[in-house]
């Protein structure tokens, strides 16, 4: 073979090896989905199959993912049920560590829809419409939902379940947790869920590494679940929820959650609840400026009142120091601003009615001016 022979071969194995690596072929049941390795967080490739939007109506072209699958992106499409097993045997999941099925319309998971997921690390499933509650004859409960995940370490849960899901959300969410034996997990995010409370104070005590937990955008009126079994915690994110006041056994609880209590660090947000301006506010404040947890834009935080029908937004701090610093200052403006109001009422009459005033004032200052003139010649001709 000739040298230019040998460089043709050269860089046409050179490009098809290239052009293999760029579109996989996914296989005909994966038709409009990609397939091949993509580069992640800079440096660092994966192996992705991603079908977004693909208009899928079930989820049987999954158990024809390439073996290689690191990544599966599945989402935008519409499977309102996912069936037992969706990636069937189990050589075709060893290399799986994050499945993401957001935005799908799902409304149940069936006790075992996910199989051999021994592997994936990152589960998420945000913006669904999740039910796990049984409703009447219907059994959507299956509270060994998850239990496959045994080196599950991150759940994403953001505006997954159904709107108007009850208070039972945490009986249910807590008897997933403790059937599913999710022991790696430590974080969990659960925002945008319309959360009110808690009835099961312990929904998250079986999760033992349990070390990040998202609640912010819920109606959270309180510290209202048991933290002091969650002895990893790390973060409590509460921003935005509907917490008016923290009493002080939920104050110390948090305490007891940081040094010298515990080892690591505990930070909390806080931020943009409707706190109330009142004396629980003030201790709040305080414990702020004493405590060992850390407080997520502690400067920042602020309380609501009420006055005169309208909202106002106080600084913690401002109303620390002294509601009369506050009020006083209001009263001075509110002074000022009548004085300057009377001042040029006062002007306006005076100015509008200047030619009645002459005539009344003029013979007055005419015979003033007279008796001075006599009194002067008086006394001159003493
Ligand atoms: C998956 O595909 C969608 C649409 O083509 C794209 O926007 C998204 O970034 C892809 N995701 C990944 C992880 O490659
Ligand atoms: C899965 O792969 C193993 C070897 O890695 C093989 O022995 C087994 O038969 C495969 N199972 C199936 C169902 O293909
Ligand atoms: C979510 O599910 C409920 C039934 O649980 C249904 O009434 C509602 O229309 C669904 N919402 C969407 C956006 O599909
Ligand atoms: C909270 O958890 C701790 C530690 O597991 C336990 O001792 C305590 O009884 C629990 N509190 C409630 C109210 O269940
Ligand atoms: C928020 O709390 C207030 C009083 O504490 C209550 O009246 C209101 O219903 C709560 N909002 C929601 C959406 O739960
Ligand atoms: C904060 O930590 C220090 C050092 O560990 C400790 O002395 C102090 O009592 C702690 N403060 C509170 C409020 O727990």
């Amino acid at each position: 073979m000739s040298a230019k022979g040998i460089v043709f071969v050269v860089l046409t194995l050179c490009a098809s090896s290239v052009f293999s690596r760029m579109t996989y072929d996914c296989g005909e049941k994966l038709l409009g989905c990609f397939c091949g390795n993509i580069y992640l967080d800079g440096s660092e490739t994966k192996y992705v199959v991603n079908c977004t939007n693909q208009g899928f109506t079930n989820v049987d072209m999954l158990t024809d993912i390439p073996i290689e699958t690191e990544m599966l992106v599945f989402v935008g499409n519409n499977i309102p049920t996912l069936p037992w097993n969706i990636f069937g045997d189990m050589n075709k999941s060893v290399n799986l560590k994050e499945i993401d099925m957001s935005n799908n319309n799902i409304m149940e998971i069936k006790g075992k829809a996910y199989h051999h997921v021994s592997t994936v690390e990152t589960l998420i499933l945000n913006h669904n419409n999740l039910t796990i509650s049984n409703k009447g004859d219907e059994n959507y409960h299956h509270p060994r939902m998850f239990s496959n995940f045994v080196n599950l370490k991150a759940l994403h849960l953001t505006n997954a379940f159904a709107d108007n899901t009850g208070d039972d959300l945490a009986d249910d969410l807590h008897d997933i947790f403790m059937n599913s034996g999710l022991d790696k997990l430590y974080k969990l995010h659960l925002e945008q869920n319309e959360i009110k409370s808690f009835r099961d104070q312990n929904v998250f005590c079986d999760l033992p590494n349990i070390r990040d937990i998202y609640l912010a955008d819920n109606y959270i009126p309180g510290l209202n679940f048991n933290i002091s079994c969650l002895k990893k915690l790390r973060f409590l994110d509460l921003e935005h929820n509907n917490i008016t006041k923290l009493s002080q056994r939920e104050l110390e609880s948090l305490d007891w959650m940081a040094p010298p209590h515990v080892e690591g660090t505990l930070t909390i947000d806080i931020r943009r609840n409707p706190l109330k301006c009142d004396p629980a506010t003030k201790t709040l404040y305080g414990w702020m400026q004493r405590t060992n947890v850390t407080i997520r834009g502690k400067e920042s935080i602020q309380c609501h009142s009420a006055k005169f029908g309208t909202n106002h937004l106080i600084n913690l701090k401002t109303l620390a120091e002294g509601k009369h610093a506050t009020v006083s200052k209001g009263v001075t403006v509110l002074l000022v601003i009548l004085v300057l109001v009377l001042i040029s009422l006062i002007s306006a009459y005076v100015y509008l009615s200047k030619d009645k005033l002459k005539n009344k004032l003029g013979p007055i200052l005419d015979k003033v001016t007279r008796k001075v003139q006599y009194t002067t010649i008086e006394s001159q001709a003493v």
